[in-house]
């Protein structure tokens, strides 16, 4: 059995069986606005300054200077880590929109998958130097929605994270890679992502009488006895706290 890693969550640690399996791959469903974005920072920040496990997070979406001012929001300091060579930051957002652009200008040529899959291994190798250069130990990849855009045909995309997520596993370190939830459907079906990863966990925002109730559920864990129950979430500007004891509307 892999040894158990210290979410930094609050709470998430009895949903979990103690932590996050070592060297595993866990996904973190969630809408807008769940809190995807602070929950992994939280996961490596944590695990930089308690833990004393280097972290990296691999951007799809968001600029590092946004990144950063967000988290000094929760009084976490990633440029400070960054100088401290604890943490390093990916930015991958340039690469999608550099093929973007390049797919309007030369429609047919870089339309190819090939094209596709070259940038993608790039950015897995990219992310094995910089894993190597600080010693990383937890990875995160923020998020795999965006990889919707580059990737609009829907079996290309699940080559690209089906290798994005099998590199990852391959790492030898512990990684949250964060995702949406579509939000077309109620009854939801699962993601093909749901399938390739050791754990899922989902974030959701539920509207009952009149209040909304952020709500989290561990879905799947493999090896670990989980507890799949649907429990309270809090964000305040200390970033993500669980309460796994708690009932989901207020009294019983
Ligand atoms: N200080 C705070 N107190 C309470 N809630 C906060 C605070 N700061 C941010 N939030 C909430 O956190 C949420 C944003 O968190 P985060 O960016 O992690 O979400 P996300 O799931 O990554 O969203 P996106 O899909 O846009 O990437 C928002 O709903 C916002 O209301
Ligand atoms: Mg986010």
């Amino acid at each position: 059995m892999p040894k158990k890693i210290a979410t930094g969550i609050p709470g998430l640690n009895e949903l979990v069986d103690g932590g996050f399996p070592e060297g595993r791959v866990i996904l973190v469903i969630g809408g807008p606005g769940t809190g995807k974005t602070i929950m992994a920072s939280q996961f490596l920040y944590k695990g930089m300054y308690e833990d004393n496990e280097n972290g990296i997070f691999v951007s799809l979406d968001e600029r590092k200077e946004h990144f950063f001012s967000e988290m000094l929001q929760f009084g976490r300091d990633f440029q400070k880590a960054e100088a401290e060579r604890k943490f390093a930051f990916l930015d991958a957002t340039r690469m999608s929109r550099v093929l973007m652009l390049k797919e309007k200008l030369f429609k047919e040529e870089s339309r190819s998958l090939r094209g596709k899959q070259l940038s993608m291994d790039r950015l897995i190798e990219d992310f094995q130097v910089k894993i190597a250069a600080i010693g990383a130990k937890r990875v995160v990849v923020d998020t795999l929605a965006a990889l919707v855009y580059r990737f609009p045909d829907p079996i290309e995309r699940r080559t690209a994270m089906l290798d994005l997520i099998e590199s990852l596993a391959d790492l030898n370190v512990t990684c949250l890679v964060t995702t949406e939830l579509g939000r077309l459907s109620l009854e939801r079906n699962a993601l093909e992502e749901e399938f390739l990863v050791h754990g899922v966990i989902m974030m959701q925002t539920l509207f009952s009488g009149g209040t909304t109730t952020r709500a989290i559920q561990v879905e799947k864990m493999r090896g670990a006895k989980v507890n799949p129950s649907l429990v309270p979430y809090s964000i305040d500007q200390n970033g993500i706290e669980v309460f796994p004891n708690m009932p989901l509307f207020g009294e019983q």
